[in-house]
């Protein structure tokens, strides 16, 4: 009899088990306001996965952000949003959400919101975040299976309700263009500046509900990371990157310039497909190793500006796009996208002396002497002054 009703327990605690899978799962929680003093180890192991914690703990300077952008399909309309944690746009160790977003019309919104804690948990199939504050019911959370294909974003504020989604149609990659995971990866783009593209392009789709008007994106879009030792004000000059989805190629291109050693850093990134087809940090020119460029264009018709309804615009930006030249001298194969702002996001000012926007284009252009194709851009650019 008490084997018979052992086995019988143990079929009921299979079932069970069966029912309700356990996670397997690390967590990783930081307060608002809670900070080590002195020097915080930022991760530089090609092999952490994209989607950890980067940093142990913070200190007043450091923080590390989640960062995600989309453009619909008719270019018209587009959004950015960003989970950070640490010092940020100097908030010192703040829990905090970006988000804005701009409606076909022109017509747009933002908003920064502060959380009491974020939580980062690490799980055998996915990584799960949530940034929660208790006392507004503020509940941003990103579900992200662990290959980075599928990502799952939820809203619940008191001003915005609903879900935004990813599905990669690219690889994850480092700024030196290798897939994770690789040895060879390497997520330091400049000093005090780690960054790798998570899901460079993915077919995004947004429901969101933001002061009771509807907003909707099908189109493109993507995700990434940075970890840095100091506020972004403090390390960068100014900086342009964009994501692209166009015929049968998805690329990244990023400039940047550092205030710590003054130097232009640079990546371009073609891919096709899962795979990296061009690769690039170079921007001089060169007989054997790839290099390219991606120069401010002052020929199309759009700026970036502050907000329509704003009663203090800001100067416009200084140009309306970019030309991406990316050359393969080996193979002779020569790339050139020229991309035009089709809609302002946000431009705001950034620090004493700049100002941070982020945009939506049209982007078009090939294989020099090949088939042109069109698509859809979105990405940020740091003006200064
Ligand atoms: C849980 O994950 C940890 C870390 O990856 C691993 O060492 C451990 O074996 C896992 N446990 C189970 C029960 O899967
Ligand atoms: C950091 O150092 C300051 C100055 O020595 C001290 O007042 C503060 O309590 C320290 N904070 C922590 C979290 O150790
Ligand atoms: C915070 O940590 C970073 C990374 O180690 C370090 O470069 C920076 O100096 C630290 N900041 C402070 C205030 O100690
Ligand atoms: C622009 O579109 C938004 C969202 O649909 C709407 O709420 C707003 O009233 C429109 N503005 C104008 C001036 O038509
Ligand atoms: C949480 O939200 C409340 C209400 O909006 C706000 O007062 C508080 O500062 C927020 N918490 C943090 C840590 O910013
Ligand atoms: C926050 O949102 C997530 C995802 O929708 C949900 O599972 C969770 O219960 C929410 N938490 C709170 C406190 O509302
Ligand atoms: C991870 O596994 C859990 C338990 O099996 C499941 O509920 C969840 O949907 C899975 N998530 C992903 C992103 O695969
Ligand atoms: C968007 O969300 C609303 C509210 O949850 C829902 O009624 C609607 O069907 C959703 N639309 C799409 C296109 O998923």
């Amino acid at each position: 009899m008490l084997s018979i009703s052992f086995l019988a327990i143990l079929l009921v605690a299979s079932a069970a088990s069966e029912t309700i899978p356990k996670l397997n799962c690390s967590t990783d929680t930081h307060a608002a306001g809670v900070y080590v003093n002195g020097s915080v180890h930022m991760n530089d192991n090609p092999l952490t996965h994209f989607d950890a914690p980067m940093t142990d703990g913070f200190n007043i300077t450091s923080g590390e952000d989640w960062s995600f952008e989309a453009v619909s399909a008719d270019a018209l309309s587009g959004m950015g949003f960003t989970f950070s944690r640490g010092t940020v746009a100097g908030h010192a160790l703040a829990q905090r959400m970006f988000l804005a977003v701009a409606w076909p019309n022109g017509t747009r919104f933002i908003e920064f919101t502060f959380a009491d804690v974020s939580t980062i948990e690490m799980c055998d199939n996915m990584t799960r975040g949530r940034w929660y504050n208790e006392t507004s019911g503020m509940n941003w959370t990103f579900e992200a299976s662990k290959d980075y294909s599928s990502t799952v974003v939820t809203v619940q504020s008191s001003t915005v309700q609903g879900t935004i989604t990813l599905d990669a149609i690219s690889p994850a990659v480092y700024p030196n263009g290798r897939l994770y995971p690789d040895p060879l990866g390497d997520n330091l783009f400049a000093p005090a500046l780690y960054w790798v593209e998570n899901v460079p392009v993915a077919v995004a789709k947004a429901n969101l509900t933001i002061r009771g008007t509807p907003f909707v994106v099908n189109g493109i879009g993507g995700r990434e990371r940075n970890w840095n030792s100091f506020a972004w004000a403090e390390i960068s000059a100014r900086w342009d990157m964009f994501r692209a989805q166009i015929g049968p190629y998805t690329l990244m291109a990023w400039t940047f310039e550092s205030k710590i050693d003054g130097k232009a850093y640079f990546s371009g990134v073609i891919m096709e497909g899962k795979e990296v087809i061009f690769q690039t940090q170079t921007q001089e020119p060169s007989e054997d190793t790839t290099y390219g460029s991606l120069t401010l264009q002052n020929n199309g018709a759009i700026r970036l500006s502050s907000d329509p309804s704003s009663t203090t615009p800001l100067p416009e930006s200084r140009h309306t796009g970019y030309l991406l030249e990316l050359v393969a001298p080996k193979t002779g194969q020569r790339w050139r996208f020229e991309m035009d702002y089709t809609k302002c996001v946000y431009w705001f000012a950034a620090g004493a002396d700049g100002r941070l926007g982020g945009f939506v284009g049209a982007i078009k252009g090939g294989l020099v002497d090949g088939p042109q194709y069109n698509g859809r851009a979105s990405g940020t650019a740091m003006e200064k002054n």
